[in-house]
């Protein structure tokens, strides 16, 4: 486990930023740097106190910037590595802090080093993505790219074809080819992903989010070379950036926290389950009030136990690899999963414009590959003013297209409605920010969660501190059995509970946070 838990993640509330699509400064259509700078005071002012962006290096953009073809230089297109030094210096002035995107199981096939592995002749990079001695042999159960080297062999890929994977070794190499993690080449690529760290590190930014983490060494089913990688970098870590934040896209905490990650994010085609209460056939946040808590509450506690209680698990709103929440979720509703989400143990993301209900832009062509991903990456929607306040651009120019609906939903408009989603997720925020038991690290416990039944209640305490929150999205009053005293209700959307002879029943379509005996 993780020695060095940066404070700040105690109480971390990460915003989302996929940065082309945030804000453009600079009229080509596309988000940058600046632009996000000039909306730090609106981040803040939401409550969230940290960021994620999405990878901002050299790319050719064939996967939206997880195609990386330079890990030392940023995106032209977003602006300078200054201009992203600067970002991180104005963060810190309003105690904020960054988690850049680090992309290392892959690269783009334009990174050089993919160019010089290519080449036939052996030179330093040869071994630094994994490749079969044949080209007739494919990497078993890998996919692979084949028949544009020299080199005769083929390359094994991460994710799409594009993608060649880096050589971290394999844990029990069985073919020639496959080499182990102690080998030249691997130990080779690992020091270079510590280089990668310690460049940003020195520049000021406050840790990353670590794409696929769990996918670095090949043929590793139990995780066990792969923890025993990432422990090797916290190792690292400690010894020159004891206080860097390290959150993995995983999906299994037991793995990722014994590798020395902070939190685990979900990785949204792996088995976490951190988000079966939204994204599901039946969604819990629905006024049929037919969902399966009980289903996600197995799941959770399972995932918790791993992760040895510490609540370490962290829920997004949505992600730039999902469906937009207000895709499936509507109304007040989308309040009630946000009482949810801000009341969860573990660090809260919230994925822009998610605060106002931006919705999934459907039958988009995709761009830089996102396929079904695109609709949930359309540019931020701000005010009324042209191309809803994202860029001076023509509309024909946007990164994305956006929402174009005439009640599409804007930042302006929620926070002049004291009713909005905005201001409803804002005063959320700031309940979850006064008591500590229901901030990260605040322990959470079950107390009722039934199949297709509502609501859904849990106690969160830290200390003598004892919070019941209870969530009720069906439309018709819900009862459980409880036997906590209620002492003051610290936030509540909705009607009031009743308590009587032990029986708690709440109001249609309501959410109460009460401070309990
Ligand atoms: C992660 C990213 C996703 C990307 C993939 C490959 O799942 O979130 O957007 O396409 O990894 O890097
Ligand atoms: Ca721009």
């Amino acid at each position: 486990m993780a020695t060095n838990q940066p404070k700040w993640l105690d109480n971390a509330i990460f915003y989302e930023i996929y940065p082309q699509s945030f804000n453009d400064t600079n009229a080509d259509g596309i988000g940058d740097f600046q632009g996000i700078i000039e909306k730090l005071d609106y981040i803040r002012e939401l409550g969230c106190n940290a960021l994620w962006i999405n990878p901002c290096f050299a790319s050719p953009f064939g996967d939206a910037g997880y195609d990386v073809s330079d890990y030392y230089s940023v995106a032209p297109r977003y602006g300078t590595n200054d201009d992203l030094k600067r970002l991180f210096e104005e963060c810190h002035l309003r105690d904020m802090h960054v988690l850049l995107d680090l992309v290392p199981g892959h690269t783009s096939v334009e990174h050089k080093w993919f160019k010089e592995s290519m080449k036939a002749e052996r030179n330093p990079y040869t071994d630094r993505y994994v490749w079969t001695d044949s080209i007739w042999e494919e990497p078993q159960g890998m996919g692979c790219i084949r028949g544009i080297s020299d080199r005769d062999g083929s390359c094994a890929v991460n994710f799409f074809s594009h993608q060649p994977a880096l050589n971290y070794g394999f844990y029990k190499p069985e073919l020639p080819w496959q080499q182990s993690m102690d080998a030249e080449g691997p130990k080779a690529t690992l020091e270079e992903l510590k280089n990668i760290m310690r460049f940003w590190l020195s520049m000021g930014c406050d840790g990353f989010r670590v794409d696929m983490a769990g996918s670095l060494v090949k043929h590793d089913e139990d995780g066990k070379g792969t923890i025993r990688l990432w422990q090797n970098v916290r190792a690292f870590l400690d010894e020159e950036f004891p206080s860097a934040a390290m959150v993995s896209e995983w999906g299994e905490p037991d793995k990722s926290l014994q590798g020395g990650f902070h939190m685990d994010f979900l990785l949204h085609f792996g088995p976490s389950h951190y988000n079966d209460l939204f994204r599901c056939e039946e969604p819990f946040f629905s006024s049929r009030g037919k969902g399966d808590a009980s289903e996600f509450v197995k799941k959770y506690l399972e995932n918790y136990e791993k992760s040895e209680r510490k609540g370490l698990i962290c829920i997004p709103s949505g992600n730039h690899d999902m469906d937009r929440l207000a895709r499936s979720i509507h109304g007040d509703n989308l309040k009630i999963a946000f009482a949810f989400l801000l009341s969860m143990p573990g660090a809260p993301f919230i994925y822009y414009g998610d605060e106002i209900g931006m919705r999934y832009v459907e039958g988009l062509v995709s761009v830089e590959g996102g396929y079904s991903r695109t609709g949930s990456r359309s540019p931020m929607q701000w005010d009324d003013s042209v191309n809803a306040g994202f860029s001076t651009a023509p509309a024909e120019k946007l990164y994305i297209p956006q929402d174009n609906s005439k009640d599409r939903p804007t930042a302006e408009k929620q926070m002049a409605d004291a009713d909005s989603l905005y201001h409803e997720i804002r005063k959320l925020i700031g309940v979850r920010q006064s008591n500590k038991a229901l901030q990260s690290k605040g322990e959470i416990q079950f107390v009722y969660a039934e199949k297709n039944a509502c609501p859904l209640a849990y106690l969160r305490h830290e200390g003598e501190e004892k919070i019941l929150v209870v969530i009720n999205p069906a439309a018709r009053e819900a009862e459980f059995a409880c036997d906590f005293e209620p002492v003051e209700t610290i936030y509540r959307f909705g009607g009031d509970m009743k308590l009587q002879q032990g029986k708690m029943t709440v109001a249609p379509q309501s959410a109460l946070f009460i401070k309990v005996k």
